[in-house]
Parts: C-alpha cells; sequence; structure tokens
C-alpha cells in the first residue's frame, strides 16, 4: 500500500466511527438478506419446504423479516446521523460529475433502503402473514388485501434487482477510488481510519 493511503493529511478526515460502523453492518446485512431474498423468491415457499422441509423455511422467512426489519431501524438511526453529523470534506474535491453521481447514489441508498424494508412489512402484512420480528409479531399496520400483497411483493423484488445494480455500481466505484485514482475517498468509509 502507498504512503498516500496511510498518511491522514493526505486522506482528509473519516466518517464518524458510528457511521462508519452502520455502513458496514448494513452492508452485511443487506448483502445476505438480498442473497436469503433470491432463494425464497426463486424457490418459493412450497418449493423451499419441498427441499429443505417446514421448520427451515419457516425460520428463513423469520430470519429474512427479522433482519429486514433491522435494516430499517438502522437505516433510519443512520439517516438521523447523516442529517445530524453531516458528511466529512472531501481531501481533494472529486471532478463535478463523480460530485453528482456519488450524491444520487448515496441518497438513493438511503431512499431504497428505507421503501425496501417497508414495501417487504406491507406486503407481508396484506398477504395476512405475521411480521416477525425475532420471537414477536409486529402490527401489520394496514388491513388483509392479497391484490395488494401481491403488487406490493412484485415491488419489492423490483427494488431488489435496482439494489443489486446500485451495489454493484458504489463496489465499483470504492475499488477505483481505492486501487487506481487513491483520492483518500475509501478511507473516508475505512473502519479502522483515525478521525484525528
Ligand atoms: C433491506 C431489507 C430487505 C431486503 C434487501 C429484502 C430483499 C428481498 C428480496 C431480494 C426478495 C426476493 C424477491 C423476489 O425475487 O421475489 C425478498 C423476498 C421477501 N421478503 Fe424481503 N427484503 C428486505 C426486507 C423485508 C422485510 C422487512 C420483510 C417483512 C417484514 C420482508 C419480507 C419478505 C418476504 C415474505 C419475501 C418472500 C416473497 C415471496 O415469497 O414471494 N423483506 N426480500
Amino acid at each position: 500500500m502507498s504512503a498516500e493511503t496511510h498518511d491522514p493529511s493526505v486522506n482528509g478526515r473519516p466518517y464518524a466511527l458510528i457511521q462508519r460502523l452502520l455502513h458496514w453492518l448494513i452492508a452485511l446485512f443487506v448483502i445476505l438478506l438480498l442473497m436469503a431474498g433470491l432463494v425464497i423468491g426463486t424457490l418459493g415457499y412450497e418449493g423451499l419446504v419441498e427441499r429443505f422441509g417446514n421448520d427451515v423455511t419457516n425460520l428463513m422467512y423469520k430470519t429474512h423479516k427479522t433482519f429486514g426489519v433491522l435494516v430499517l431501524g438502522l437505516m433510519i438511526a443512520r439517516l438521523g446521523l447523516r442529517v445530524a453529523l453531516g458528511a466529512p470534506d472531501y481531501a481533494r474535491a472529486l471532478p463535478g460529475w463523480q460530485r453528482i453521481a456519488s450524491r444520487v447514489s448515496h441518497w438513493a441508498f438511503y431512499g431504497l433502503l428505507i421503501a425496501m424494508p417497508v414495501v417487504g412489512w406491507l406486503a407481508t402484512a396484506a398477504g395476512g402473514y405475521p411480521v416477525e420480528f425475532f420471537n414477536w409479531t409486529l402490527p401489520g399496520l394496514i388491513d388483509r388485501n392479497p391484490e395488494l400483497s401481491k403488487a406490493l411483493f412484485e415491488l419489492h423484488a423490483l427494488i431488489g434487482f435496482v439494489l443489486i445494480a446500485l451495489i454493484l455500481v458504489h463496489a465499483g466505484a470504492a475499488l477505483l477510488h481505492w486501487l487506481l485514482w487513491r483520492d483518500g475517498v475509501m478511507h473516508r468509509m475505512a473502519l479502522f481510519a483515525k478521525r484525528d
């Protein structure tokens, strides 16, 4: 690694530690949720029961819902922190197109990662299924409505594919900043970066 990536005066300040922790925890949960969601969406309830039996299938659904609700809570906390603490200045001003691309993609993440669990929650409730969070059942918030449930699950799947595309672009951009442009951008979200 070059000296450049170690020198805080070159890299600038990172986000607050709590913001960096939330970033990586949410990233981990969302990637696992997308993978589990794809398996659930591809095989469907009956397909899962056929392959893995009732207990494992129900556990998969319950785990997916629980971690989805967790992501909702963590994203609300993250949005609050972003508004309250803001983002650190860049070590070097980004070219205009990169500044616009990063703003659009970062706010798209906030919107989609809040919309995704809300839609999953409402789709589940409208289907008459329990909104499980660990061993609790959360209020469904809307009445049973199978048609609406179907439409919301379709939206849930669509947002999932948009999120996968956005994650690929986001991770690709992070790698470019880190390995090719070496402009200190990756340092802003690095878990072990020093703040001063
Ligand atoms: C960030 C949070 C979430 C992500 C990334 C996510 C992702 C996904 C994905 C990719 C699918 C597959 C869609 C398909 O191909 O049909 C799925 C399915 C599903 N999700 Fe989520 N989800 C999240 C939150 C939630 C929440 C909070 C709930 C409910 C409380 C939920 C309930 C479900 C259910 C029941 C299915 C299965 C739908 C079916 O059987 O067709 N999800 N999820």
